[in-house]
C-alpha cells in the first residue's frame, strides 16, 4: 500500500505527506477552539499518521537504495571473477600449445631443465649408492663372512673377544685361525702386542689342540686387561703375557724402541709369529725390528704376519723385510688378508 502511494505521489510525497499532517494539526486546533473536542482528536490522530507514513516510507527507501548498491557491487564482483577465470583459462591453453607465446615459451624451458635436472640427480643418486654399497658390501661381507666362521669355532661357554679399534681384523684373525689348526703339536706362536687377537689365538690353539701362545706387550695396563680375558675362558694354560717394556734397541744403524730383551731372548722355535705391536704412537717404524731380532728363533717354514700394511710405515716395514735376509733367515710373500701381509720364513742353502 506504502508503494503504490508513494507512486502516486511520486517523489514528492514526503512533502506532501507533512503538509497534509500540518494541515490536519491546523483542522484539530481550529476544532479545540470552536469547543469541538471530537473533530480535534480525529484530526490530530490524522495527522500524526502522516507523519509515522512519511517516516517509515523514508527508511524503506534508504534500505532500498542500500540493497540497489549491493546489488551493483556484487554484479561488479561477479565480472571481474569471470574475467580472471577467462585469463586463466588462456594461460591454460597457452602451456599446452608449444608455439603458444613467450610465457608458454618460458614456462616450457623451466619444465625441460626441471625435468633434465631431475635425471641427473636420480642417475648420480644410482652412482653414488653404487659405489658407497659396493665398496662397504664388500668389505663388510668379507669381515661379516670371518666372524661367522670365528664364532663357529667358539665352543658354547666360550665368550666373543671383541672386535674394533686397536683390534686385529676378524678376517686376519680367522687366518691366523686356520693357520694353528696345520701346527704341529707343541708349536709356538708369539705375537707382539696384545689384546683380543691374543684370546682368538688361545681359543684356537685350545679347539685345535696343538700349540701355545706367548705374547709381548709394553703396557702393564693392556697385559693385565688381556690377562683377565683369557683367565675367564680358563686360557691360562693355553697363553701367557709377557710385560716388556720398551728400550733402545739398534739393527743395522738404526736405533729405536723395542720390546725389552729379556722378555723375548729365551724364545725359540716359533712357528707363528704376529706382529701387531709396539703401536705406532710409540715411534716410527716401531714394528721393524721383530724380523731382525727374532728371525734366529723362527723355525723354517714358520709363518710371520705383519698387521696394518695399509699404513705407510707397515708397508715399508714389509718391503725392508723381503729385502733383508737376517740371521740366514728370508722372508717369502704370502700374500695379504685385508691388512695383514703374510711371510713365509725360509732357512738354507738357497738364502
Ligand atoms: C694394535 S694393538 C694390538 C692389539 C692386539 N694384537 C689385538 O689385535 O687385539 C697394539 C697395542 O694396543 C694396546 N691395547 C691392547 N688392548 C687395548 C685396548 N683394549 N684398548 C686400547 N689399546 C689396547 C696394547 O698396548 C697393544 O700392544
Amino acid at each position: 500500500m506504502l508503494r503504490a502511494l508513494r507512486s502516486l505521489l511520486g517523489s514528492r510525497w514526503p512533502i506532501l505527506g507533512m503538509l497534509g499532517a500540518l494541515v490536519a494539526v491546523a483542522v484539530a486546533v481550529g476544532a479545540l477552539i470552536d469547543g469541538s473536542v471530537v473533530e480535534a482528536a480525529i484530526s490530530a490522530l490524522l495527522g500524526l499518521a502522516l507523519v509515522g507514513l512519511v517516516i517509515v516510507g523514508a527508511s524503506a527507501r534508504e534500505a532500498e537504495q542500500r540493497a540497489r548498491k549491493l546489488d551493483a557491487q556484487l554484479k561488479h564482483l561477479a565480472s571481474a571473477t569471470d574475467a580472471i577465470s577467462t585469463t586463466l583459462k588462456a594461460i591454460e591453453s597457452k602451456q599446452d600449445d608449444p608455439g603458444g607465446g613467450a610465457l608458454a615459451a618460458a614456462i616450457g624451458a623451466q619444465r625441460l631443465d626441471a625435468a633434465v635436472r631431475h635425471d641427473e640427480l636420480l642417475a648420480r643418486h644410482d652412482q653414488l649408492r653404487g659405489e658407497v654399497v659396493t665398496a662397504l658390501t664388500e668389505d663388510q661381507l668379507s669381515e661379516l663372512s670371518a666372524l661367522t666362521n670365528l664364532y663357529a669355532m667358539l665352543g658354547p661357554d666360550d665368550e666373543v673377544p671383541v672386535f674394533g679399534g686397536y683390534a686385529a681384523r676378524p678376517t686376519t684373525v680367522l687366518r691366523l685361525a686356520s693357520l694353528v689348526r696345520r701346527l704341529p703339536g707343541d708349536a709356538l706362536v708369539v705375537e707382539c702386542g696384545s689384546g683380543s687377537s691374543t684370546v682368538w689365538l688361545a681359543l684356537a690353539c685350545r679347539r685345535a689342540g696343538r700349540g701355545r701362545v706367548i705374547a709381548l706387550e709394553h703396557h702393564e695396563r693392556y697385559a693385565e686387561l688381556t690377562r683377565t680375558a683369557l683367565a675367564r675362558q680358563g686360557l691360562e694354560s693355553v697363553a701367557q703375557v709377557r710385560v716388556a717394556p720398551l728400550e733402545p734397541v739398534t739393527v743395522g744403524d738404526q736405533t729405536q724402541d723395542w720390546y725389552e730383551g729379556k722378555n723375548w731372548a729365551d724364545l725359540g722355535g716359533i712357528d707363528l709369529l704376529f706382529v701387531d705391536g709396539p703401536p705406532r704412537s710409540t715411534g716410527p717404524r716401531s714394528r721393524y725390528p721383530a724380523f731382525p731380532l727374532l728371525a734366529r728363533a723362527l723355525n723354517d717354514g714358520a709363518v710371520v704376519a705383519l698387521d696394518d700394511v695399509n699404513r705407510e710405515d707397515e708397508a715399508d716395514i714389509a718391503g725392508d723385510w723381503l729385502a733383508e735376509p737376517a740371521d740366514g733367515v728370508t722372508l717369502r710373500d704370502a700374500g695379504t688378508i685385508g691388512r695383514t701381509r703374510f711371510f713365509t720364513a725360509s732357512r738354507g742353502q738357497d738364502n
